[in-house]
């Protein structure tokens, strides 16, 4: 047997691999096939520098479909073992991919359908809880990649992590550059390949979102008088710097496909990690000040007239890989 797979499986992992989430649709990576090493960086030419000063995002998105080519990978019979910090001097060098002559995790290789199966869904979803064993398992995916993942349940807790996505709503409400931006990625304004376009805004979203620049908030739809019983989950790292980030984006890819495969309706939620002041309180709130907030992810039954969303366009490959 080849110890390192050919250029079809190669393409083939990658093509599902992009079809991972990332900020606003941003797909801010990089792929580079170095034979027999398999490259991630990250692409600074996609990143929203006002949405996104710190890159949190930024790294988030790229742990997410670095975790997506581990369980394509997988699904095509390969195992890798990743580097995360292969060349300290060239900081948007993420990863490194090896590939080993290990059998690769059932566990990774169960989820591609998910892959191709996951969208954002940013309605309300319904009144129905999700079982504790499901949390159970999705915390457990989660923490899986070294990685805090914590249910936020309780009413006071549930209210304090509300209050957050309403404080950074408010702050961005009068940020004009993080707008422009916002606007710049998404509805008609969407590039071709990149950005959100009008068509994956879905119309439940323009209903309870009373913001002109389309985004989940969240606010609106815990507080829309609905009976939404989404489980929140807030995902933290002992560290706040990049590597930890991309560790974060890798336990998000896992719980979005577990919850997808299982069929719960999903989304991910990010404002009030990016507004230093929120992203506090929710290190205080969440965390108690011992972990780092990353990411949230909103999760739950969808309605039934919610449960097949189009895809949103993604870059074809050959724009973000490219062959040594
Ligand atoms: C790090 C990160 C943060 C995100 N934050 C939000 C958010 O705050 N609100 C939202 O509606 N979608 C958010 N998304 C979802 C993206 O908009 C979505 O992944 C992208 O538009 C592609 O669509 P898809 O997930 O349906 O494939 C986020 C995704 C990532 C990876």
């Amino acid at each position: 047997m080849a110890s390192i797979p050919d250029m079809t499986t190669i393409r083939r992992a990658l093509d599902l691999a992009i079809h991972a989430p990332s900020i606003h649709n941003s797909q801010p990576w990089r792929w580079r096939w170095q034979e027999p090493v398999l490259h991630l960086y990250s692409d600074e030419t996609r990143w929203l520098r006002e949405t996104d000063p710190e890159q949190t995002d930024l790294m988030v998105s790229c742990g997410v479909v670095l975790h997506h080519a581990r369980v394509a990978l997988a699904s095509l019979g390969w195992a890798v073992t990743v580097d995360r910090s292969p060349d300290p001097a060239q900081p948007n060098h993420l990863a490194a991919l090896h590939f080993t002559a290990d059998a690769p995790e059932p566990k990774l290789a169960a989820r591609a359908a998910a892959i191709i199966e996951r969208r954002s869904n940013r309605a309300a979803y319904t009144s129905w809880e999700v079982p504790s064993g499901i949390i159970d398992l999705l915390t457990g995916v989660g923490a899986e990649e070294g990685v805090m993942v914590v249910h936020v349940h309780g009413a006071q807790a549930h209210r304090g992590l509300v209050d957050a996505m309403a404080a950074s709503e408010s702050v961005r409400a009068s940020d004009v550059r993080y707008q422009a931006e916002t606007a710049a990625w998404t509805g008609f304004a969407a590039a071709a390949g990149v950005g959100v376009p009008t068509r994956n805004l879905q119309a439940a979203t323009y209903e309870l979102n009373r913001s002109p620049f389309v985004r989940e908030h969240g606010t609106q739809l815990i507080d829309s008088g609905e009976d939404d019983a989404s489980a929140l989950f807030v995902i933290g790292t002992w560290h706040d710097d990049a590597p930890s980030r991309v560790r974060a984006g890798e336990a998000m890819s896992a719980v979005l496909l577990e919850a997808t495969a299982i069929g719960l309706a999903t989304c991910p939620l990010s404002l009030p990690v990016e507004v230093p002041g929120t992203r506090d309180s929710l290190r205080a709130g969440v965390f108690f000040g011992r972990a780092y907030p990353q990411v949230i992810v909103r999760a739950g039954w969808a309605h039934v007239s919610q449960e097949s969303l189009p895809p949103t366009p993604r870059l074809p490959l050959d724009a973000v890989f490219e062959v040594e």
